[in-house]
C-alpha cells in the first residue's frame, strides 16, 4: 500500500470517526510496511494533524468549494500533498506526482485533477496565501479558537509559548529503574550502544535522549531497566513521600507508568493497589510489569464506585492521575486538537471531581493524596482543588518546595515550552 494512502486513510479516520490517532494508526498500518515507509507514514499522519488548522487554512483559500464529507480520504490527503510542501524537504515535484497518484490507491482516480490543481496552485500562491495568516489565529498558531482562548485566560504570559511548544515534536525521555542499574551506568550503556544522551537535572533517575530512537533498541528495555516517561509525569512518585510498610492506591493506573515509578522509588510498600476502568490500557499496564518484573494487586474498574473493588481497608497514599483534557501533552498526541471540544471539558471536570470525593472516603486520616492531570488548564487544576478544599474542612492542602513548575495557588504547573516536559499539574492534599 502506498505510505501516502495509508496517511490518508489514518487521517480520516480521526478527522471522521472521531477515532485516536494512535488507533487508527495501529488499524491501518499493515504489520509487514518496512520501517522507513512506516516512518513517513506516522510523519505525515502526526505532522498533518500537527498543523491541521494552518493546512485547513491554505485549503480553504485554494479550493472553490468544500470537500464532500464522503471524501474525507481525499481531504486527508490534500492535506498530506499541502504538509509535504510546507513543512518537509520532499522535492515538490516528486510530493505533487506522488500524491497525485496516490488517488489510486484509494480508489478515487478522479480525485487526481482535483488534487493536481490545488497543490500547484499553492505551489504558484504560497507566498500570498501565507502573508494572511496573520488575520487567523487559528492558521497562526494551528489550533482551535477555543483553546487559544481558555490558554489565553489561564495563562497571560505563557499562552504563545505553550502554543509554540505543542506544535514542536516531542523529545524522548527515559526512566532508570534504579532498583536494577544507576544512572551513570545506564548512560554508559546508551552511549555503548551509539544511543547520545544526557542525565536530566533535578530527577534522579531521568535521561534525555538527543534522538527519539525505537525502543527495540535500547539496552536493557527488555529486563526492565528502563522505560519510556516524560520528565513532567516523573516528579510523581517523589510528590507521594513514599516510605516501606505503606498501604499505596493508583486510582486510576493504567498504562502504569507512574505505578511502576512507585515501586522502583520505595520496593519496601505493604501494597499498591492499581485499578483502571480501561480493559486494553490495563492490559497494557500487566504487560509493563510483567517486563518490570514487579507484581501488584489490579482491578478492573471504575475507582469511584468503592464497592466495585475496594475491601475497606484506608489507603496511606493515593495517586489519582484523573483522566483529563489532555491539553498539556498536545505535542505527543497532536489529534487532541481535532477530537478535543470546549464542550467537553466539563465532562472531565464532573468525573475527576467524583473521582476526587471517592479517593478522599479511602484515604487514611494522616494520608496524603496526590492529584495530578496532564492538563493546563485551570478548570481541571486549581479550581478542582479550590472546591475540594471548600467543600472538605478535614483537607489541607500542601505547601511543595520543588525546583521546577509554577507555583499555582495550590499545586504546581509545569508548562509546555516552559523546559523540556509535557504539561503536568500537582496538588498535594493531607487528611487531617
Ligand atoms: C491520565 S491516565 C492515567 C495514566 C497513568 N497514571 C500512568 O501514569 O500511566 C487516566 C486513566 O484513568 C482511567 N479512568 C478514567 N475514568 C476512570 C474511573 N472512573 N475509574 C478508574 N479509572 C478511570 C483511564 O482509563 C486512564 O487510563
Amino acid at each position: 500500500m502506498d505510505s501516502r494512502a495509508l496517511a490518508a486513510r489514518i487521517l480520516s479516520l480521526v478527522l471522521q470517526e472521531k477515532i485516536h490517532l494512535d488507533s487508527a494508526c495501529s488499524e491501518i498500518i499493515p504489520a509487514t510496511i518496512e520501517s522507513r515507509e512506516q516512518a513517513f507514514v506516522m510523519e505525515l499522519s502526526y505532522g498533518v494533524l500537527r498543523w491541521y488548522y494552518r493546512l485547513d487554512f491554505f485549503l480553504n483559500r485554494l479550493l472553490n468549494k468544500p470537500v464532500r464529507r464522503k471524501d474525507t480520504d481525499i481531504k486527508a490527503l490534500i492535506l498530506c500533498g499541502l504538509y509535504q510542501l510546507a513543512f518537509l524537504r520532499t522535492p515538490a515535484h516528486a510530493a505533487v506526482s506522488a500524491t497525485v497518484n496516490a488517488t489510486v490507491h484509494l480508489d478515487k482516480p478522479w480525485a487526481k485533477q482535483l488534487i493536481n490543481a490545488v497543490l500547484r496552485r499553492y505551489q504558484r500562491e504560497s507566498a500570498t496565501i501565507e502573508q494572511t495568516l496573520n488575520n487567523s489565529e487559528t492558521a497562526l498558531y494551528a489550533h482551535p479558537q477555543w483553546l487559544i482562548s481558555a490558554l489565553r485566560d489561564d495563562w497571560p504570559g505563557y499562552w504563545q509559548n505553550i502554543l509554540n511548544a505543542n506544535n514542536q515534536k516531542p523529545p524522548m525521555h527515559l526512566r532508570v529503574n534504579l532498583q536494577k542499574v544507576t544512572r551513570a551506568e545506564y548512560l554508559r550503556l546508551l552511549a555503548a550502544s551509539n544511543i547520545e544522551a544526557v542525565p536530566v537535572a533535578g530527577l534522579d533517575c531521568a535521561v534525555s535522549l538527543i534522538q527519539p530512537v525505537d525502543v527495540d533498541v535500547l539496552p536493557g528495555f527488555a529486563q526492565g531497566q528502563v522505560s519510556v516517561q516524560d520528565i513532567g509525569a516523573q516528579h510523581a512518585a517523589a510528590l507521594l513521600d513514599l516510605n516501606p510498610g505503606l498501604r499505596v492506591l493508583d486510582a486510576c493506573a493504567a498504562p502504569g507508568g507512574k505505578c511502576a515509578h512507585i515501586l522502583e522509588t520505595q520496593p519496601a510498600l505493604a501494597s499498591l493497589t492499581a485499578v483502571d476502568r480501561d480493559q486494553t490500557r490495563l492490559k497494557r499496564l500487566g504487560d509493563n510489569c510483567q517486563r518490570l518484573g514487579i507484581s501488584l494487586e489490579i482491578y478492573h474498574a471504575d475507582a469511584g464506585v468503592a464497592e466495585q473493588w475496594w475491601n475497606g481497608n484506608p489507603f496511606d497514599r493515593i495517586l489519582l492521575d484523573v483522566p483529563c483534557s489532555a491539553t498539556g501533552v498536545i505535542r505527543r498526541h497532536p489529534d487532541i486538537k481535532v477530537l478535543r471540544q470546549e464542550q467537553s471539558i466539563g465532562n472531565y471536570t464532573d468525573q475527576q471531581y467524583r473521582l476526587l470525593e471517592s479517593a478522599w472516603s479511602m484515604l487514611k486520616s494522616r494520608g496524603r493524596l496526590l492529584y495530578a492531570t496532564c492538563s493546563v488548564l485551570n478548570q481541571e487544576n486549581d479550581q478542582q482543588i479550590a472546591k475540594f478544599l471548600k467543600n472538605y474542612p478535614d483537607a489541607s492542602n500542601i505547601d511543595m518546595i520543588q525546583e521546577w513548575g509554577l507555583k499555582t495557588g495550590y499545586g504546581l504547573q509545569i508548562l509546555p515550552g516552559i523546559g523540556d516536559a509535557d504539561g503536568f499539574y500537582y496538588a498535594v492534599l493531607e487528611k487531617r
